[in-house]
């Protein structure tokens, strides 16, 4: 999008010279420009063609929402930016204030925390390090001071977040006591610290524009970024219900089997996932059925729905010469083959086209609701790399570094181009995203497995409006097991990612004795299958809640699941808690990892409620959950709405709710009706907002969808 599409308005801050032709006002060299209430964008020298903001922007801001916004200009004063072109590219560098904390720059299982540090925005699914490498990293910051800053490129740029000084910053150190010599590593850490910038280094580019998102506080920064990007994304409510994908060898039987299998128990299952067998030819992809292995896919699919199932695909854009969609591609092609397939270049309109097209006839027009879009991330830093290099040419123009960056939001967007042709509101997972993610109906996901790293995926992303799944895969231990589905209980998506054990997990945990078919005791298996029923219901319980977040991320740019740095930023203790969660305005969730026996957890001010026993908790909570209890606090005196769990969701079902409430007058909850599953909600007519008071009927407009049964 070019930047025409924005309304320009008087710029209100400081002394400027008048707008030039472009809508720019000029100070200090600086190209300055209003877009909207608390949003302004500074173009620094002569920006990339190849910037996330031309490829990836693709919904209009939300305006009315954020001119409702408070009024904030608390981002740094343009007239503090230096800028310079270097042998490199160009280098920003922006203030920081003493005690500012950073926060954001994509999704990051190594630290939730930037403060100090030096990040490169490799795209890497392997990271190794805590050095900014990451499945979907984003060059946007946000401050515990209440702003956020977003650099539009698409290279591999190096955020130094405080830590390195420049030789003309005045001298602010205090005089040494010379008889004090500093011995610890943390004193001399402590003496280096001074108001040191953040100091952005953009490789090749010669200029770059850069948007502010004021506060005033950081959650409404973050709010604004979201606004901005075109609201958060709203999946639909089958999409918040439990995943389960199929064993990647399975077969049309071995998938209906499953399927079967899972109603005939009562384990809850919105969406079946078929992972790579299901195609002729994978690693690169055909996007054709296999004849051997799914000779009759409609019959197959219309079984599934019939059971009340969404069908997932699997696959990833690397396409392989058998695809038919292969030589019509070709053109469009960058010059390097992954796993003997093109990578079509996405930002091509005839390529995204040929892509969604084919999409659209073959699968989501015949009952396919979504897809996984695998391998669109990188990795070069491990035994056996498989992507495109960095100094790949595309058609475009694009090189390889943009289009890593890029490659996953591209693939989204054509993917969600298909399936709205075909009218289906998705949900879908991906291993790569990138500035302007929140719209995007995607989860990511990763081939890493590390629980405390999951978990602290889900606080790192809500800084960047992107969703993480700490998926289920396999578990060393039933207690592992159950830790790990239950991290999942209030995440973004419920998935049981089963793909390289053919037996149901609770059969048993463990890869290897799994596919060997050595399995638990019948006792053993009966208790772990009881205790995958439970902590799933418990999902579905929570599914009208979460759908309620997730209106509010949409409309109002509220991340649905947020570190507690967010909401808390002049809370020290709060900062840099990157193991507990909210989720939705009034839960806190503090999962617990394999081995953790008890945690003092620190509190934000005010009452907090054990979700289970209601007790009431200020400043700190002793936590000690049973092994299948997932710890939940609720904020505050207020009700919290609990669906009857069902199996699935069907469409337009009614939702039978009872009401817990905590402490005395509790504020009531709100929850969001519209259909569940089609676009009407983006028509007002067709979407409420209503409440729950603890007591007294549901308000006419969400008795359609709504019924209390307490
Ligand atoms: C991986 C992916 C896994 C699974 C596997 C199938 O790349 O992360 O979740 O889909 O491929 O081959």
């Amino acid at each position: 999008m070019n930047s025409s599409r924005f309304p320009i308005e008087i710029f209100s801050r400081g002394e400027y010279i008048a707008p030039d032709r472009t809508g720019y006002f000029h100070t200090n060299g600086i190209r300055i420009m209003k877009l909207y209430n608390g949003i302004e964008k500074l173009r620094f020298g002569t920006p990339e063609d190849g910037v996330p903001s031309r490829q990836m922007f693709v919904k209009p801001p939300r305006r009315e929402a954020i001119e409702a916004m408070p009024q904030a200009a608390n981002t740094p004063a343009p007239e503090a930016i230096r800028f310079t072109v270097t042998s490199r590219g160009c280098r920003l560098e922006i203030p920081l204030a003493p005690g500012e904390d950073i926060y954001g720059l994509g999704l990051n299982l190594k630290s939730l925390r930037h403060t100090g540090k030096k990040r490169t925005l490799r795209v890497n699914s392997d990271p190794a390090t805590d050095t900014g490498d990451s499945h979907a990293p984003a060059p946007l910051y946000f401050s515990s001071a209440g702003y956020g800053v977003l650099i539009d490129t698409a290279r591999y740029a190096t955020f130094y977040c405080g830590g390195n000084e420049l030789l003309d910053s005045g001298d602010d150190v205090p005089p040494d006591d010379p008889n004090r010599i500093l011995l610890t590593e943390a004193e001399l850490y402590a003496a280096r610290k001074t108001s040191a910038p953040m100091v952005i280094d953009i490789p090749a580019a010669g200029g770059v524009d850069v948007y502010f998102f004021s506060g005033p506080t950081l959650l409404d920064a973050v709010r604004r970024y979201v606004l901005f990007c075109g609201g958060g994304a709203m999946p639909p409510e089958w999409g918040l219900g439990c995943w389960y994908r199929t064993c990647g060898t399975s077969d049309a039987a071995g998938v209906d089997a499953m399927s079967a299998e899972l109603r005939e128990k009562q384990i809850p299952c919105d969406v079946l996932g078929l992972e790579p067998g299901w195609q002729s030819k994978t690693y690169s992809c055909s996007f054709r059925w296999s004849q051997e292995r799914f000779p009759e896919p409609e019959k197959l699919i219309s079984k599934l729905r019939e059971r009340g199932y969404h069908v997932n695909l699997w696959e990833h854009l690397f396409t392989h010469p058998t695809s038919p969609i292969y030589e019509d591609l070709k053109p469009y092609a960058g010059d390097f083959k992954v796993w003997k397939g093109l990578v079509p270049d996405l930002t091509l309109p005839p390529a995204a086209k040929i892509f969604a097209d084919y999409h659209a006839k073959n699968f989501t027009s015949k009952g396919i609701s979504s897809f996984k879009l695998d391998e669109c991330d990188n990795s070069d830093f491990i035994a056996s790399p498989w992507s495109f290099p960095e100094c790949s040419q595309f058609p475009s123009g694009l090189d390889g570094e943009t289009m890593h960056s890029m490659l996953g939001m591209l693939y989204m967007e054509t993917i969600t181009r298909a399936s709205r042709q075909s009218g289906i509101r998705g949900y879908g997972s991906v291993r790569n995203a990138h500035a302007f993610a929140p719209p995007q109906p995607y989860v990511l996901y990763s081939d890493l497995y590390d629980h405390a790293e999951f978990i602290r995926g889900v606080t790192s992303c809500g800084f960047s409006g992107m969703l993480w799944t700490p998926e289920l895969r396999h578990a060393r231990s039933p207690e592992d097991y159950l830790r790990r589905l239950e991290a999942m209980v209030l995440s973004p998506q419920m998935l049981l990612n089963i793909w390289s054990m053919p037996h149901p997990p609770w059969r048993q945990l463990q890869q290897e004795k799994n596919i060997a078919g050595e399995f638990y005791p019948p006792e053993e298996q009966a208790r772990l299958e009881e205790a995958t029923r439970r902590i799933l219901e418990l999902r579905m319980q929570f599914i009208p809640y979460l759908y309620e977040a997730f209106a509010e991320y949409h409309d109002f740019g509220t991340p649905p699941f947020r570190a507690l740095a967010m909401d808390y930023p002049d809370e020290p203790a709060m900062r840099g808690i990157d193991y507990a969660w909210m989720a939705g305005d009034r839960l806190l969730v503090v999962p617990f990892r394999a081995g953790m026996t008890e945690l003092d957890m620190p509190l934000p001010p005010g009452e907090w409620f054990d979700f289970y026993t209601g007790e009431c908790h200020r400043n700190h909570v002793m936590l000690r959950p049973a092994h299948d209890q997932l710890p939940i606090l609720v904020r505050g005196a207020a009700v919290v709405p609990l669906a009857e769990p069902v199996l699935f969701v069907a469409d337009k079902m009614k939702f039978h709710l009872k009401r817990k409430c905590f402490g005395i007058n509790p504020r009531p909850a709100k929850l969001f009706a519209d259909d569940g599953c089609s676009f009407a909600f983006e028509n007002d007519s067709a979407r409420y907002y209503g409440e729950v008071s603890a007591k007294g009927a549901l308000p006419p407009q969400l008795c359609e969808r709504y019924e209390l049964i307490d």
